[in-house]
């Protein structure tokens, strides 16, 4: 392995040092060569740019390989729990039973919000989408805690117990139900209360059906962390310039929302409800997606990193085929989009492309499966995403990351006066 990579500019040598990971994957540094050459790299989209080293999460794109602190996904889906997993994100390791138990106590004993928080809910119209009112919540979310007196540790265990709450009060609003949960059950696990929280209706007992628990248990898990994903990034930039965490996490929440990162899981849906409606024609819609001067895209296909199958659409295919199954719910939707990966995984564009269904392909299915509304999606996956968010942050300060401050190449005026 070598340490440096030389190379010529204008007939003069350079050598820059070379960082290796620990699957041997390599970076350039290039920290010095502005102040050494002159240059400047340019990325546009980052597509070949480190921002930082991490020890969170790692993909292999080229093999479909997605690791949690070194544990292959497939491993973490079948042997852990939701909050076990956000518990391994956040801290490097895996909780024994003592730590699970504190860990997950302590979230519990900050679940409840404050009284102000449904008032201002009630002011914001309900035809805002819920991701801008998550966004929101969560953003003026530390006016309501004394984050000044609080530590940092305790604040990422609000903001696991507090986000939940704020979802199901934004869902509740939406289809009118009363915002009952000011405070959780204590008696339940994160993701049944989760549910509860959502679902249960007044003088009425709200019976967990563990088909559903499961089903969110494991797509929440694909979702918890990603590397240096777009809503990760915003996280960590907001971070580098001392912004703090909650504004940091509602800004990820923003990003997180754009129909080409998470917001695809909704787009998916509607994108499959118009292919239902208009016939079903499989083959139309993969030429409109081929076509360049369409802007069509066949939402929920393709990655940035993954040049072979995202080995979460893997499992939420799997997870999506168990719980139709088992609720016995026939879904022409899932139907139609086992058809159109079929089809679109034989066509050459696709295949050259290496355009495989991303997670967002299949989440939709689960979601809608288990009662969960289109609009609140993305809602779903931010509370997954939470855990991945927060820990990127720690890392962030850990590492006394610089203020992220990008340059440019300027291609306006040149300078000019202004005429009198
Ligand atoms: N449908 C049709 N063509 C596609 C698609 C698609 N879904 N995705 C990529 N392509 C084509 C592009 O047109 C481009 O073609 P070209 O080289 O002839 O110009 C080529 O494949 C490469 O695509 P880029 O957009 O350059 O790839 P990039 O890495 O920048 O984008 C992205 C990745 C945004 C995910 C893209 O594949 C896409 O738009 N997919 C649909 C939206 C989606 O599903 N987003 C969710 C991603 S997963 C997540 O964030 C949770």
């Amino acid at each position: 392995m070598c340490s440096f990579v030389n190379f010529n500019i204008n007939g003069y040598h350079y050598k820059l040092p070379v960082i290796y990971g620990t699957f041997c994957d390599k970076a350039i540094n290039i920290s010095q060569l502005r102040e050494n050459t002159g240059f400047i790299t340019f990325d546009p989209g980052f597509k070949n740019t480190g921002i930082t080293k991490s020890s969170i999460s790692f993909i292999d794109g080229e093999k479909g390989e997605l690791l949690y602190r070194g544990y292959p996904i497939e491993q973490i889906i079948n042997k852990c729990s939701f909050i076990e997993t956000s518990y391994l994100i956040l801290n490097g390791e895996l909780p024994d039973t003592a730590q699970l138990k504190y860990f997950s106590e302590k979230i519990k004993k900050l679940n409840h919000i404050h009284v102000k928080i449904n008032q201002i809910l009630d002011q914001i119209p309900n035809s805002y989408h819920p991701m801008g009112i998550l966004s929101y919540l969560t953003y003026i979310l530390d006016t309501f805690i004394n984050s000044l007196e609080e530590k940092e540790e305790e604040m990422y265990l609000h903001l696991l117990a507090k986000l939940p709450m704020l979802a199901a009060l934004t869902y509740r609003k939406k289809i009118g139900l009363p915002p009952l949960p000011t405070y959780a059950d204590y008696h339940l696990d994160y993701i049944s209360n989760l549910l509860k929280m959502f679902f249960s209706i007044p003088n009425k007992s709200y019976k967990q059906n563990p088909i559903i628990v499961d089903a969110l248990n494991k797509v929440l898990i694909l979702h918890a962390d990603h590397e240096q994903n777009c809503s990760t990034t915003t996280v960590r930039l907001l971070g580098s310039a001392h912004a703090g965490l909650f504004s940091s996490i509602s800004a990820g929440m923003s990003a997180l929302w754009g129909k080409l990162h998470g917001g695809a899981n909704q787009a998916v849906i509607e994108m499959l409800e118009n292919i239902l409606k208009s016939g079903g024609n499989i083959k139309k819609w993969i030429e409109k997606a081929k076509n360049k001067k369409d802007p069509f895209r066949l939402m929920g296909f393709g990655h940035r990193i993954y040049k072979n199958f995202d080995p979460r659409a893997r499992i939420a295919k799997k997870v999506a085929e168990n719980v139709i199954q088992k609720l016995g719910i026939s879904d022409p939707i899932f139907e139609l989009a086992k058809n159109i990966e079929e089809n679109a995984l034989k066509d050459s564009y696709f295949v050259e492309k290496k355009l495989y269904p991303n997670i967002d392909f299949y989440s939709g299915i689960i979601y809608q499966a288990i009662g969960i509304p289109k609009d609140m999606f993305t809602v779903m996956f931010a509370l997954g995403r939470l855990s991945g968010w927060i820990a990127h942050w720690k890392e962030m300060k850990f590492n006394r990351e610089p203020i992220a401050r990008p340059r440019q190449i300027y291609i306006g005026y040149k300078k000019r006066n202004i005429e009198n």
